[in-house]
C-alpha cells in the first residue's frame, strides 16, 4: 500500500502572536514562498501523492485557496480541521479515516528541511512501509524540542519531550514515517501535564516496541525551525542566499511535480502563465526549456 502524507498547519505558533492572529503561521512567507510550500514539496519529493492538510477551522479556506485540490500538482490534497491545538499525535485520529490503514507520513507546517542526500534518503525510507522512522538533528538549544538519549553504544534509549537539561544534543525534527499502527496507538495517547497528545508519547510507544528507527542527520542537511521572530528571518535568508546563489528554487512544489513527472510540460506552462508576473513564471520556462 502506498504511503500517505499529512501536512499538520494547525494552530499554536504563539510565540509570533500578533502576526498569527490574522495570518496562519504556516501561510507566512519564507523569503518568495508561503511556508507551507517547504513541508509539502518534502512529502512530494518524497514520493507521496495524496496528503491532507490539517488546518484550523478558521485558515481552512485560506489553505484550500493556495493550495486547491492539488491537480495542479499532480497530487490529491484532502483537507480536515483541528478545532484546538491539542497535540501533533492528534493528526492521526483526526486523518484516521483518510489513513486508512495505509502507512503514513506526518510533517509539521513549519518545518523546512533541505541537503544534498535528503531527497535519496527521504525516497528510500518512504519505500519501507513496515519501517518507522524519525530523524534526529543536533542543535544548540534542544530544550525546546523532543530530545534523544543515547546509551554508550550510540542506541537510542528514550525521548524526552522539552526536557528541563537534554541529555543529548540531538533533536528529534518534525517529519515522521510510520506504519499502519499509527492510528491505533494514537487512541493509545493520553494527554501530558501541558494537555496535549504529545508526538514524544507516540514515539516511546514505538521505541517500546523496539520499532523505531531514528536516522540522524549530518552535517549536509539543513533543518530550519521557524517558530520566533528571528528564526522566521534566518530560514528566509538562508533560502534566499541558496536560490540566489544557485539560480534553484527551494520548496516549490511545482517544480517537484514537473521533475517527478507528474505533470506535462503543457500543465507546467499554464502553470508558468498563472505565475508570470512573480519571476516563477519565466523560472518554471526556463526549466522546460533546460536553460536550468
Ligand atoms: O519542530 C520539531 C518539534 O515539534 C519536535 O522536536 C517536538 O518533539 C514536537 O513536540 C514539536 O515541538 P514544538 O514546540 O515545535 O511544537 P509546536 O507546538 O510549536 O507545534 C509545531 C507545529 O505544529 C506548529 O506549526 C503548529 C502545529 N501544531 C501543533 C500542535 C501542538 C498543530 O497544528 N496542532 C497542534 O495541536
Amino acid at each position: 500500500m502506498q504511503r500517505k502524507g499529512i501536512i499538520l498547519a494547525g494552530g499554536s505558533g504563539t510565540r509570533l502572536a500578533p502576526i498569527t492572529k490574522a495570518i496562519s503561521k504556516q501561510l507566512m512567507p519564507i523569503y518568495n514562498k508561503p511556508m507551507i510550500y517547504y513541508p509539502l514539496s518534502t512529502l512530494m519529493l518524497c514520493g507521496i501523492r495524496e496528503i491532507l492538510v490539517i488546518t484550523t477551522p478558521f485558515h481552512k479556506e485560506s489553505f484550500m485557496n493556495l493550495l486547491g485540490n492539488g491537480e495542479d500538482l499532480g497530487i490529491r490534497l484532502n483537507y480536515k480541521t483541528q478545532e484546538n491545538p491539542d497535540g501533533i499525535s492528534q493528526a492521526f485520529i483526526i486523518g484516521e479515516n483518510f489513513i486508512n490503514n495505509s502507512p503514513v507520513a506526518l510533517i509539521l507546517g513549519d518545518n523546512l528541511f533541505n541537503g544534498s542526500d535528503l531527497v535519496k534518503k527521504l525516497k528510500i525510507i518512504n519505500k519501507k512501509y513496515s519501517k518507522n522512522t524519525i530523524f534526529a538533528f543536533p542543535v544548540n538549544d534542544p530544550e525546546r524540542y523532543g530530545v534523544v538519549e543515547f546509551d554508550e553504544n550510540s542506541k537510542v534509549i528514550n525521548i524526552e519531550e522539552k526536557p528541563k537539561k537534554a541529555k543529548s544534543r540531538y533533536a528529534i525534527t518534525g517529519l515522521y514515517f510510520y506504519d499502519k499502527s499509527v492510528v491505533e496507538k494514537a487512541h493509545k495517547i493520553v494527554p501530558s501535564s501541558r494537555g496535549e497528545l504529545e508526538i514524544t508519547s507516540l514515539n516511546k510507544l514505538y521505541l517500546a516496541e523496539n520499532n523505531l528507527n531514528v536516522e540522524i542527520m549530518n552535517r549536509g542537511m539543513a533543518w530550519l525551525d521557524t517558530g520566533t521572530f528571528d528564526s522566521l528571518n534566518q530560514a528566509s535568508n538562508y533560502i534566499r542566499i541558496l536560490e540566489k546563489r544557485q539560480g534553484l528554487k527551494i520548496g516549490c512544489p511545482y517544480e517537484v511535480a514537473w521533475r517527478n513527472n507528474w505533470i506535462s510540460d503543457e500543465k507546467f506552462k499554464e502553470s508558468a502563465v498563472k505565475f508570470e508576473k512573480s519571476g516563477y513564471g519565466n523560472y518554471f520556462l526556463d526549466l522546460i526549456n533546460e536553460k536550468i
